[in-house]
C-alpha cells in the first residue's frame, strides 16, 4: 500500500476555529465519498474511534452503524459512557454487544501474556465480523487511523483491522482523521462536543484490563482490579493529577498474601499502582505522588475493594520496566 503523506502546508489544528474548518471540510468529503451508502465503525470508546464516530454522525447521521463490543475488559463505566454519549446524546445508530462471557470463557486458565493478547484480538475480530455479517448494505468501513499509525506501520491499526471479513464483503475505507496527530484529534473531538473525559482520556491498551489482571484472569480478581482502578482514577481526578500524569492504572497479580481485616485473617491480592509520564511511550519516568494521597488511596482500596489487602507502588522507569506489566 502506498504511504499517505501529510502535506507540509497543512496547518496544525490547535484552535476551535481551525477544528471547525477541518470538520466542515471533512463532512463535505465524507458525504461525497459515501453518498447514500452505509458505513460500519468499530467504536471502542477510545479517543480516535470516538472522534471518527462523531464526525461521521455529523456527516451522515444514521447511515453510520457503530458497533461497540464490550469484551468485559473495559474500565469501570466505559461501555456505559459509549452508550450514553453515542446512543443517547448523539442518537447514533449504535449496536452494543456485551461479549464478556465469550471473552472470559476463552481466556479462562490462560496465563501467558502473548496468548491472552492473541485470544482477545482474535475474538474481537470474530465478534465484530459476526455482527457485520448480520448487517445489510454496508459498503464502507470507518477507521480511527491517525497519522502516527501511518508513520509507524502500513496505515492499518492492528486491532481495528477487521481482517476476518469475508472476501465478498470488501469495503471502502473512511478514515477522516488519518492525517492528524493525536493532539489535533483531541481538539477536533472537543469542537464536535465530545466530553473531556472521552477526548482527554489517557491511553488504554486494546486488550484492556486483560493485561493488568496478571496471569490467568478470573472474574473475581478482574472485578477487584476494575474497582481499585476506578478509585485510583477518581483520586487522581480529584487531586489534579489526572491532567498531569500520562498514564496511571492498577495491576493485580495472581497471588495472595496474608492480612487482617475486622480482627480476622484476610487473604487478598495486592493492587499495584503504576503512574508514568512519557512523550512517546518508548521511555517513561515515574510520577511523584504525594505520600498523603498514596495513604488515602491505599486506605480506600484496601477498605472498599473486596479481595484486595495490600497496595504497592511500582517505581520502575521504562526501561527497564515496560509501562504495562504484561
Ligand atoms: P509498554 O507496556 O510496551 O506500553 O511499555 C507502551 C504503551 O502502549 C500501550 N499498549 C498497548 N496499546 N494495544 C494497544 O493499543 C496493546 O496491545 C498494547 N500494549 C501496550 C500501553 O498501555 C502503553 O501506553
Amino acid at each position: 500500500m502506498e504511504k499517505i503523506i501529510r502535506p507540509e502546508t497543512m496547518e496544525r489544528i490547535t484552535t476551535k476555529e481551525l477544528a471547525d474548518a477541518f470538520i466542515a471540510e471533512q463532512v463535505a468529503e465524507i458525504r461525497a465519498q459515501v453518498g447514500d451508502k452505509k458505513v460500519l465503525l468499530a467504536l471502542s470508546g477510545g479517543v480516535d474511534s470516538s472522534v471518527v464516530a462523531a464526525l461521521l454522525i455529523k456527516a451522515i447521521g444514521k447511515q453510520l452503524v457503530c458497533v461497540h463490543v464490550n469484551h468485559g475488559l473495559m474500565r469501570k463505566g466505559e461501555s456505559e459512557q459509549v452508550i450514553e454519549v453515542f446512543g443517547k446524546e448523539l442518537d447514533a445508530n449504535l449496536i452494543y454487544i456485551d461479549a464478556t462471557d465469550r471473552f472470559l470463557d476463552k481466556l479462562a486458565g490462560v496465563a501467558e501474556p502473548e496468548k491472552k493478547r492473541k485470544i482477545i484480538g482474535n475474538e474481537f475480530i470474530e465478534v465484530f465480523d459476526e455482527e457485520a455479517a448480520k448487517l445489510e448494505g454496508i459498503e464502507f468501513l470507518g477507521q480511527g487511523t491517525i497519522y502516527p499509525d501511518i508513520l509507524e506501520s502500513d496505515g492499518v491499526k492492528a486491532h481495528h483491522n477487521v481482517g476476518g471479513l469475508p472476501e465478498d464483503m470488501k469495503m471502502g475505507l473512511v478514515e477522516p482523521v488519518k492525517l492528524l496527530y493525536k493532539d489535533e484529534v483531541r481538539v477536533v473531538g472537543s469542537a464536535l462536543g465530545l466530553p473531556d473525559s472521552m477526548v482527554y482520556r489517557q491511553p488504554f491498551p486494546g486488550p484492556g484490563l486483560g493485561v493488568r489482571c496478571l496471569g490467568a484472569i478470573t472474574r473475581d480478581r478482574l472485578h477487584a482490579l476494575r474497582e481499585a482502578d476506578a478509585i485510583l482514577r477518581e483520586e487522581f481526578d480529584k487531586n489534579g493529577l489526572a491532567g498531569k500524569v500520562w498514564q496511571y492504572f492498577i495491576a493485580v497479580p495472581d497471588f495472595k498474601s496474608v492480612g487482617v481485616r475486622d480482627d480476622k485473617r484476610y487473604e487478598g491480592w495486592p493492587a499495584i499502582i503504576r503512574a508514568v509520564n512519557t512523550v512517546d511511550a518508548m521511555t517513561a519516568t515515574i510520577e511523584e505522588i504525594p505520600y498523603e494521597l498514596l495513604h488515602h488511596i491505599t486506605h480506600r482500596i484496601t477498605h472498599e475493594v473486596e479481595g484486595i489487602n495490600r497496595v504497592c507502588l511500582d517505581l520502575t522507569p521504562k526501561p527497564i520496566g515496560t509501562i504495562e506489566w504484561e
